[in-house]
């Protein structure tokens, strides 16, 4: 028998350990194993008792995802549950690490459940698009009652040991190693007498408004179906036969496993997971990293400070002035309270990372000592020029240098010091201290241990890390600067910003392009179109309604208007009404009759720049992976998770399709829209995004 499901005696006690790291998934071996030992255990006339614990990281992370999309091998995991469950004998859960998904639901069919005080129990199903297909949406109810149990499932929260055991999920929480708390519950169930307890003969507890729940599950799943049908499978439950219900439940589970859906969402799950994991950084140690500078203590530089100081690190944080150093730690004061209020750090953490761990300063020659630092001054060359030039005089030699400029190029940077090696971008995105995304920046000349720290730092902030390459907005503003522009163009031929806006939120966007723009400010974008006018570079079509709004002192949120109106008090932002006269001006300008753009159009074309641009950043090697890309858009601009990324979306929807969509939208602006050369070879090689993320 094989050694994944490990077998051992104490007593009259089968102990069954489970042997699959890193997190026991529940590969087919696994479920194999625990039936045979199952077996093996009920055929041994001494053993009254079974106790399934697991070795290493956790008890069990659930099914085995690689398995998923491929054909379901036997024993089928319900089966296995079921089996585990109708044991003669008394089959108990010692529990340890997490209990997620199908992990959750082998603790479900076992008898009782105990567990140690870190251990974490939930369905996360919803992640991957899917809902709890082992029984999770059957058992799970009967011991919390329907609505704790939708919370569960529908928001895939993990649940602490100590809540587990309120809610009834857990039996008993005891500290101590979880096979010995174990064996010693075990024992005393034994000593008791305590009978056999199967979740599935438990009473069904007070049914809910079932379509209230589910039209309010929708709703807030933005386009995700899956928490929603987390309650039609709940409701099964009610409508015959404990088998009936789990019948019900497992047709939900196989008809959400072909959906889009789960394909985008476990791509995601992957993909979150290879993204800083670069094969030409293998191997390559980064360097240490304790104390860290950041140059200029506005927006970014703020939440920088503040994230690196959550996670430990001593700040040096300087300021052009002892009042805008002042103004600075004002920020981070408040950032830091926020955390405090929520509660991600206690008072005395908050009080020791404002009082030790930052320093505010204005003098270079007090940076001679930090091992890394970040630049977030204005965008402005010159002014970043200035700052390296004083930096590589002070600082000790080994010591990264890093900018966050969201467009500059980094190698002219580079090249302003002695030490290009040691230069890299690190691109955070606002608010710093928030948002999940970096963009770690590798210039013709950074160091490969250079780049490895980036991914260090970025682990260590809790970061996605995405290596990108130099171009003008590197992966992620590159690729918005070509969808925004295509969405200005919409515009220019008759669509409306809140036309717009809407179909991309109902696409799944957390916000529409102008919704996005009011928040980030008009005034970055502002910026950009004059630096690009000046240099040449402006647009075949250029929309300059954007700029009427700027000059017009109205950047969006924080002025108060910009596309929409933030009026005090107003529950919800409502259209500017002064935009669309500017918009009319710009066509009439431009001697352009509007036309109607219905939802489906808008999508198709935005989503057609998105993925023709991001085609060419993968084609040039900006970005590595087409993978890269779909983790820049998911963490740093609010792209549906459970599409997968623009990338992936494209695959689904086929390349061949978008490639025709693109060469006709080309006949009334062929520059803008000039096929992407790796789009064109895919399709001419019958091949998707996908596969070059499998051949990396
Ligand atoms: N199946 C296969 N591989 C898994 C896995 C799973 N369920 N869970 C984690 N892994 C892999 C990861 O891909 C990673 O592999 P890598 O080292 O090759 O990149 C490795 O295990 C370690 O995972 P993490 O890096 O994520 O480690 P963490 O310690 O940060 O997190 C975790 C561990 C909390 C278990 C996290 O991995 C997780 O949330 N996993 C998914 C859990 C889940 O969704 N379970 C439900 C599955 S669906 C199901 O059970 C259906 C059922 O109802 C029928
Ligand atoms: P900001 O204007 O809020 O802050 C800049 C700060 O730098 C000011 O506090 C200023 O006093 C300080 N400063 C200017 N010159 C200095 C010098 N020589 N020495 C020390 N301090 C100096 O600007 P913001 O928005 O924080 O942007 C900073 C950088 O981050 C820019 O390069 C920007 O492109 C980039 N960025 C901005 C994002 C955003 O959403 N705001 C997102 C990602 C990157």
């Amino acid at each position: 028998m094989s050694d994944v499901i490990g077998y051992d005696r104490v007593g009259e006690i089968a102990v069954l350990t489970v042997r699959n790291p890193p997190v026991n998934a529940l590969s087919q071996a696994v479920r194999q194993g625990l039936w045979d030992r199952m077996d093996q255990a009920e055929a041994d006339a001494d053993v009254r008792a079974i106790m399934i614990v697991g070795e290493g990281r956790a008890f069990f992370a659930g099914a085995d995802i690689k398995e998923f999309g491929k054909p379901l091998k036997e024993p089928f995991l319900p089966d296995l549950i079921h089996r585990i469950e109708a044991s003669p004998l008394v089959v108990v859960a010692a529990m340890h690490g997490v209990s997620l998904g199908g992990g959750l639901e082998v603790a479900l069919g076992c008898h009782y459940r105990i567990a140690v005080p870190q251990a974490r129990v939930g369905l996360p199903e919803v992640h991957l698009g899917l809902i709890p297909g082992a029984g999770g949406t059957q058992r799970l109810p009967r011991l919390t009652g329907v609505e704790p149990a939708l919370e569960v499932m529908t928001t895939g929260r993990h649940v602490g040991a100590a809540e587990a055991l309120s809610l009834g999920i857990l039996d008993a929480v005891e500290e101590g190693d979880p096979r010995e708390i174990g064996l010693a519950f075990v024992q005393r169930l034994l000593a008791e007498g305590a009978p056999r307890r199967p979740v599935s003969e438990m009473a069904l507890p007070q049914p809910i408004d079932w379509d209230y729940a589910f039209d309010a599950t929708l709703a807030r799943g933005r386009g995700q179906i899956s928490p929603a049908w987390c309650v039609r499978a709940v409701q099964a439950a009610y409508g015959g036969s404990f088998a009936q219900g789990m019948q019900a439940e497992r047709k939900m589970f196989m008809d959400l496993m072909e959906t889009d859906q789960r394909q985008g969402m476990i791509h995601a799950f992957f993909s979150e997971r290879a993204v800083s994991n670069l094969p030409e950084l293998k191997g390559v140690a980064p360097r240490d990293i304790q104390h860290l500078a950041v140059i200029g203590g506005g927006t970014m530089g703020a939440g920088i400070a503040t994230a690196a100081l959550l996670a430990g690190l001593r700040v040096h944080l300087l300021e052009m002035s002892a009042e805008a150093g002042a103004a600075a730690r004002g920020r981070i004061e408040a950032n830091l309270a926020g955390a405090l209020k929520r509660g991600k750090i206690t008072a005395e953490a908050h009080g020791a990372m404002l009082e030790q761990a930052l320093r505010v300063l204005t003098d270079y020659t007090d940076l001679s000592e930090v091992d890394l630092v970040i630049e977030a001054v204005f965008e402005d060359m010159d002014v970043k020029k200035q700052v390296f030039a004083q930096l590589d005089a002070v600082c000790k030699p080994g010591c990264v240098l890093a900018s966050n400029t969201s467009y500059l190029d980094i190698d002219v940077i580079a090249a302003t010091t002695s030490r290009p090696a040691d230069v890299l971008g690190l691109h955070f995105f606002s608010p710093a201290h928030v948002m999940k995304l970096l963009e770690v920046v590798v210039g013709e000349q950074t160091a490969p241990d250079v780049a490895a720290t980036g991914f260090a730092l970025g682990k260590r902030l809790g970061k996605i890390s995405v290596r990108a390459g130099v171009c003008d907005g590197f992966i992620g503003n590159r690729i918005l600067a070509t969808y925004r522009t295509c969405a200005d163009h919409m515009v220019l031929d008759g669509a409306s910003p809140y036309d717009i806006d809407a179909a991309l939120e109902a696409f799944g966007f957390a916000m529409g392009p102008f919704a996005v723009a009011d928040l980030a400010g008009l005034d970055i974008g502002w910026a950009v179109r004059k630096r690009k006018r000046a240099e040449g570079q402006a647009p075949t079509r250029d929309a300059t309604y954007a700029d009427r709004l700027c000059e017009d002192g109205h950047f969006g949120q924080k002025t108060g208007k910009g596309y929409y109106d933030y009026a005090a008090g107003a529950r919800a932002p409502v259209p500017n009404p002064e935009v669309m006269p500017m918009i009319e001006a710009d066509r009439a300008r431009l001697g352009i009759t509007p036309r109607r753009f219905d939802a489906d159009e808008i999508v198709r074309r935005y989503m057609a720049a998105m993925v023709n641009e991001a085609a060419k950043v993968v084609g040039e090697g900006i970005a590595r992976r087409p993978l890269d890309v779909d983790m820049t858009l998911l963490f740093g601009y609010g792209f549906p998770r459970y599409r997968g990324g623009p990338l992936k979306w494209a695959d689904m929807v086929g390349l061949e399709g978008l490639l025709d969509d693109i060469r006709g939208y080309a006949v009334e602006d062929a520059v803008f829209w000039a096929a992407a050369p790796l789009l064109e070879q895919l399709v001419a090689d019958g091949r998707c995004f996908d596969d070059l993320n499998k051949e990396s």
